[in-house]
């Protein structure tokens, strides 16, 4: 082996702990490594530090000092670390270099424990030698809270697992297992908790909002971010936006922040409840409502709703706390004074209240495509019709397929559509399907938005 090849050749991997199954013993992981270390004048580091022939030899450890103050030393020399054990291992040159610099050459002992090393290390010095290919430590973080989906071969070792995600993630404080099994109702995962505390209320953040929600009791998927987001910036601030599936509103609140006016549903009475917080927290009380009904009966209910009550109209956007400060400089206001971050104008006098539903948000890609049946006859009667005629309302609509090529996704997926609706989608439906993610290997998930069509929503009940 050439002194370059020995170079690199300290072995900080953690010592094996193959024994632990159940109970994580964090003493043991604990590492002595004698290294070589050059005692110098405080001056002298940096020359040493600095110098190519030392490149290769000077300690590179993540997370290990290089330079040392020197417990041997009441006067104050410096410990410079090597990457090499012993004298022989150094270069001629490097050698060289250090005597002309009047390094005296010693040893040290590095001492690693388990802090030292990362949570995959650990795990493959307790895990079997056959489970150690690929690793269980992948989890998705919400708040405070890290869900795992561990392999059955795992499951042994679950709580050890938990253990070393939560201690090497200072952010965590509960990490949980999502179970086989999902809530068909209310779509939210089954879990069990296998480190930290038993506190699944989390607080997320998503599209400049806050998120308080029952982890096991409702459902969140953070991978979704970018569909609401691309959903939300879709609305026009002025649009009334009906949420059938709202959960516990992503798409809602950043809608009602962006001055959209909101109609949200949930049938999960745990998401109502949060949603109804989410809505208070993120002060968009005077634009969203929230309900908590069947998506058919919502759909029915929510355009009589927004036409009987509607909203006031939209009063341009609310000025940031900066704009508003500066407002208050150019009036010559003390820039603390008491005036709202509404605009101060109230709605023109011109512009009508909102009671047309614009859009139709309908994110429970399991069945919601059965739930289109409802828009049948919806706006047939004769003061809805009055008002819809000024335009009809976009759904967008989530469902999965199987289908994993577009064109053959999309075919099937209008004719689901078409059977609820009783009607094929034309061109003049202004159709669009979005891929929004693959969910499993053989399933995609879609959103197919179209404009909701006369022959559809028109329809004579009798
Ligand atoms: C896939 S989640 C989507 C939630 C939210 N829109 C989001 O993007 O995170 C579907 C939601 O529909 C709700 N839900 C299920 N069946 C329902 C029904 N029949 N009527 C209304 N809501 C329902 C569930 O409780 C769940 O919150």
């Amino acid at each position: 082996m050439s002194v370059s090849q020995r170079a690199l050749a300290i072995d900080t991997s953690p010592p094996p702990a193959r024994w632990m199954k159940e109970t994580l013993d964090r003493s043991a992981f604990h590492r002595t490594i004698p290294v070589l270390a050059a005692r110098v004048a405080p001056a002298k580091a940096g020359i040493l530090l600095k110098a190519d022939v030392m490149r290769r030899t000077i300690m590179n450890l993540p997370k290990v000092r290089t330079v040392l103050s020197d417990p041997e030393d009441p006067k104050g020399s410096r410990l410079l670390l090597f990457r090499v054990q012993q004298e022989a291992d150094l270069s001629e040159e490097a050698r060289a270099f250090l005597s002309q610099q009047e390094a005296i050459l010693t040893s040290h002992e590095l001492q690693l424990d388990y802090d030292y090393w990362t949570a995959d290390e650990i795990l493959q010095a307790v895990l079997p030698e056959e489970l150690l290919e690929g690793s269980p430590t992948g989890f998705a973080i919400t708040g405070h809270l890290a869900h795992m989906n561990l392999n059955a071969e795992y499951l042994p070792y679950k709580h050890i697992i938990g253990q070393v995600v939560l201690d090497k993630n200072k952010r965590l404080r509960t990490v949980v297992n999502k179970l086989d099994s999902i809530d068909t109702k209310f779509r939210f995962f089954k879990m069990e908790l296998i480190a930290g505390e038993p506190d699944f209320i989390v607080e997320h953040h998503e599209s400049d909002c806050r998120f308080t929600f029952d982890f096991s009791q409702v459902y969140w998927n953070s991978r979704l971010h970018t569909e609401h987001e691309r959903l939300v910036q879709l609305f026009q601030p002025s649009d009334v936006v009906a949420d059938v599936f709202a959960g516990v509103g992503p798409f809602a609140v950043p809608a009602g922040k962006k001055g959209c006016a909101v109609l949200a549903n949930d049938l999960n009475p745990n998401s109502y409840k949060y949603l109804e917080q989410n809505i208070h927290d993120n002060k968009v009380a005077e634009l969203v409502r929230a309900s908590c009904e069947d998506g058919k009966d919502f759909i029915r209910s929510s355009v009589l709703t927004a036409l009987e009550n509607p909203f006031p109209a939209y009063a341009g956007p609310k000025l940031t706390k900066a704009q508003l400060k500066e407002k208050r400089r150019k009036q010559g206001q003390p820039e603390d004074s008491a005036v709202p971050t509404q605009p101060e104008d109230p709605s023109p006098p011109f512009l009508p209240p909102r009671n047309r539903i614009a859009h139709f948000v309908m994110n429970l890609p399991d069945s919601a495509i059965t739930f289109l049946g409802a828009f049948k006859g919806l706006l047939a009667s004769g003061k809805l019709r009055e008002v819809y005629e000024g335009g009809m309302p976009v759904v967008h609509c989530h469902c999965f397929t199987r289908e994993l090529e577009l064109e053959v996704a999309e075919k099937d997926i209008r004719q689901r559509v078409a059977a609820e609706l009783g009607y094929e989608l034309q061109e003049e439906d202004e159709v669009s399907l979005h891929l929004v993610r693959s969910v499993a290997p053989n399933k995609d998930m879609y959103c197919i938005s179209f404009r909701l069509p006369r022959q559809v929503a028109f329809l004579d009940a009798q």
